[in-house]
C-alpha cells in the first residue's frame, strides 16, 4: 500500500517529537537571550552614534586637517577644512584594504600609499587605484565655532 509522503510511521513520529522538542528548547533559549539583549543595543548605537566636538574651527586652517576617531576609538577618521566655512569628514581608512589614507590638501585629494590609491576629498569618491568604494563620509556641522561630527552619511556610498 501507498503511503501519503506526509504520513509518518510510528517510530519516526517519537523522533519527530523529540526534534520538535529539541526545536522548541532553542527557540525559547534564543528567544531568552535576545529579550536579555534587546535592552542593551539601542543604548550602544545611540551612544556609538551620537555627534560629537571634534574641534574648534579655529584651530584648523584652510587646507589643514585633524585625525580623531569615530564613531568608536577604533575607527580612525580625518576632518579636513576645504573652505573658510566648509569641512568634511571621512574614514581614514582606504577601501581597498585598509592603509590609512592622507590628505594631499594642494590637490584637494586623500592619497593611500599602500597601492597607490586617491579618493577626491570633496565627496571621497574614488580617483585613480584599485578602491572601488568611495570613502565613508561623515555628517559635519559648525556649532558656534566648534566642528561637530555625527553618522555617516550614504548619499555618494550608492
Ligand atoms: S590599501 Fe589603499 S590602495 Fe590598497
Amino acid at each position: 500500500m501507498n503511503q501519503h509522503p506526509n504520513t509518518h510511521r510510528h517510530g519516526s513520529s517519537k523522533s519527530s517529537r523529540r526534534e520538535f522538542a529539541k526545536f522548541l528548547g532553542c527557540a525559547v533559549m534564543a528567544g531568552a537571550g535576545v529579550a536579555a539583549a534587546r535592552p542593551l543595543l539601542p543604548v550602544t548605537l545611540a551612544k556609538s552614534l551620537a555627534p560629537v566636538a571634534i574641534a574648534q574651527a579655529s584651530e584648523i586652517p584652510v587646507g589643514g586637517y585633524k585625525l580623531f576617531r569615530y564613531p568608536t576609538k577604533d575607527d580612525p577618521c580625518i576632518l579636513v577644512r576645504l573652505e573658510a566655512d566648509r569641512f568634511a569628514a571621512y574614514s581614514q581608512r582606504c577601501t581597498h584594504l585598509m592603509c590609512p589614507i592622507h590628505f594631499q590638501a594642494e590637490k584637494r585629494q586623500f592619497y593611500c600609499p599602500c597601492h597607490e590609491g586617491f579618493f577626491n576629498a570633496e565627496d571621497g569618491s574614488v580617483l585613480a587605484g584599485p578602491p572601488r568604494r568611495p570613502l565613508p563620509r561623515y555628517a559635519v556641522e559648525l556649532r558656534e565655532g566648534q566642528v561637530w561630527v555625527g553618522p555617516e552619511q550614504h548619499e555618494n556610498n550608492g
